[in-house]
């Protein structure tokens, strides 16, 4: 009988924890919805490094990302907090988004975001570099 009021407990300490887990600044950030389709001129692009590059994504991550998308990617970075759309949770996209879209986004940005186009700001490899890195994030 103890061991099953117990059990019970367990349960709904267990379904609260869970339910409270995703505690994102702006909740818009878990939203992915569907992905674009993308361009012809990015589309079956594959990274060309390896994943040992993802420690120096990390770094460009750190410096250029984090600052709205969270330190583990979540959407949940301080300048992110008001954004409207949210910055994603890269660690959900990176699950449904091939590299061709990855890079695309990055390099291009998104229209009517505050997500701005990185080309010109960091190289190709730098790029690669932070997608190696948001294929980390869980
Ligand atoms: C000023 C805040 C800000 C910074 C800095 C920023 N992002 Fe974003 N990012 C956003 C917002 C806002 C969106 C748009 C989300 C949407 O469309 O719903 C976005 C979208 C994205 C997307 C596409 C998501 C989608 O739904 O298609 C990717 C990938 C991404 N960011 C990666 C990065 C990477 C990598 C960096 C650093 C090089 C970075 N972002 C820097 C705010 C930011």
């Amino acid at each position: 009988m103890i061991n099953k009021i117990l059990f019970v407990i367990l349960v709904l300490a267990a379904f609260v924890l869970t339910s409270c887990g995703g505690s994102s600044a702006n909740p818009d950030a878990d939203v992915i919805g569907t992905l674009a389709s993308v361009p012809d001129e990015f589309s079956g692009q594959a990274n060309p490094l390896g994943a040992d590059a993802a420690a120096a994504g990390a770094n460009v991550f750190r410096n250029n990302c984090e600052a709205c998308h969270g330190q583990h990617g979540h959407g949940d970075g301080p300048a992110g907090a008001s954004l409207v759309p949210a910055p994603k949770n890269l660690a959900s996209l990176q699950t449904l988004a091939g590299d061709d879209y990855l890079f695309w986004r990055i390099s291009n940005g998104k229209d009517g975001t505050a997500m701005i186009g990185w080309k010109g700001v960091l190289t190709d490899e730098q790029i690669w570099q932070v997608i190696a890195f948001i294929r980390t994030l869980k």
